[in-house]
């Protein structure tokens, strides 16, 4: 096998000092400390470790080993190519909704910021997928509460090549590199804090708006699976709350919560 191309990528020692220089700058109300591992189990567990209960800290992995994903999925990258970031945030100040919403809009704009605009959308309830149907997913959002804390977990794939997704995720899959961006993950790095500082610092409507202008599902047919039976049929929007709505084949709506609902790829 041929050896494998380097993607560019600026080495981890430059990471910290770099962001740290952009917090100084732009004054982000939500970051006010950095710590860039080499590897790490998740940086969810490594957040809440270092945080100590303080919020306002941000960890970054080269290498993720055990990262999670939603509802019990897995979400590792053992070769670094791409980025993995918790910022540990004040969970008292922010419901998990409106992070769910400005965590999902946060890295649709920090990808945009590295490609076409119109390339990419956000798949309920915060993915961020090419847009079409089924388009690849890029990027994905796990929350978790830790005492006052909430983890707000963001993984973008950055410098990915097809062959880096484990097989069973290879069609459904794509990383900013495959979508023709030359971007590094400290570029997309410094975007994401940027833009989850202004999703945050945005009002209710406006930050609804802004993902439902990104909304790749709205009056597609899907099929969901909650609590372990599936609900199929027209989604008809996201409400505040960041419940789906969907128009069932019967006629009636229902409202399925983010917490306990998948979509099925059909
Ligand atoms: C999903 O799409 O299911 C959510 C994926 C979230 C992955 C990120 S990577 C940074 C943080 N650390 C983790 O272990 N998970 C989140």
């Amino acid at each position: 096998m041929s050896p494998r191309p380097e993607r560019h990528d600026e080495p981890l020692h430059l990471w910290a000092e770099r962001l740290e220089g952009m917090l100084r700058a732009r004054e982000l109300g939500i970051v006010d400390r950095v710590a860039v591992l080499a590897s790490t189990g998740s940086t969810q567990d490594a957040a809440r470790q270092f945080a100590s209960g303080r919020p306002g800290l941000a960890v970054l992995a080269g290498v993720q080993t055990a990262g999670r994903g939603r509802l019990g999925r897995a979400w590792s990258d053992d070769e670094g190519r791409g980025l993995a970031v918790t910022v540990a945030l004040d969970g008292e100040r922010w419901g998990v909704e409106t992070l769910a919403l400005a965590a999902g809009l946060a890295a649709c704009r920090a990808c945009e910021r590295a490609l076409d605009r119109y390339a990419l959308g956000l798949r309920w309830p915060n993915d961020v997928v090419e847009r079409g149907r089924d388009g690849r997913k890029v990027s994905g959002v796990l929350i978790e509460r830790d005492g006052p804390l909430a983890l707000v977990g963001i993984g973008i794939n950055v410098l990915h090549e097809r062959r880096d997704f484990p097989p069973e995720i290879r069609d459904r899959a794509a990383s900013l590199a495959m979508l023709g961006c030359g971007a590094t993950r400290l570029d997309v790095a410094e975007s994401l804090l940027v833009e989850l500082d202004r999703a945050l610092g945005m009002g209710p409507e406006d930050l609804r708006r802004a993902w439902l202008k990104r909304d790749v599902l709205f009056g597609t047919r899907r099929t969901f699976i909650h609590n372990g039976r599936p609900v199929s049929g027209t989604v008809e929007g996201i409400d505040p709350a960041s419940r789906i709505l969907v128009r069932t084949n019967y006629g009636n709506v229902v409202s399925l919560p983010a917490l306990s609902t998948s979509m099925v790829h059909e």
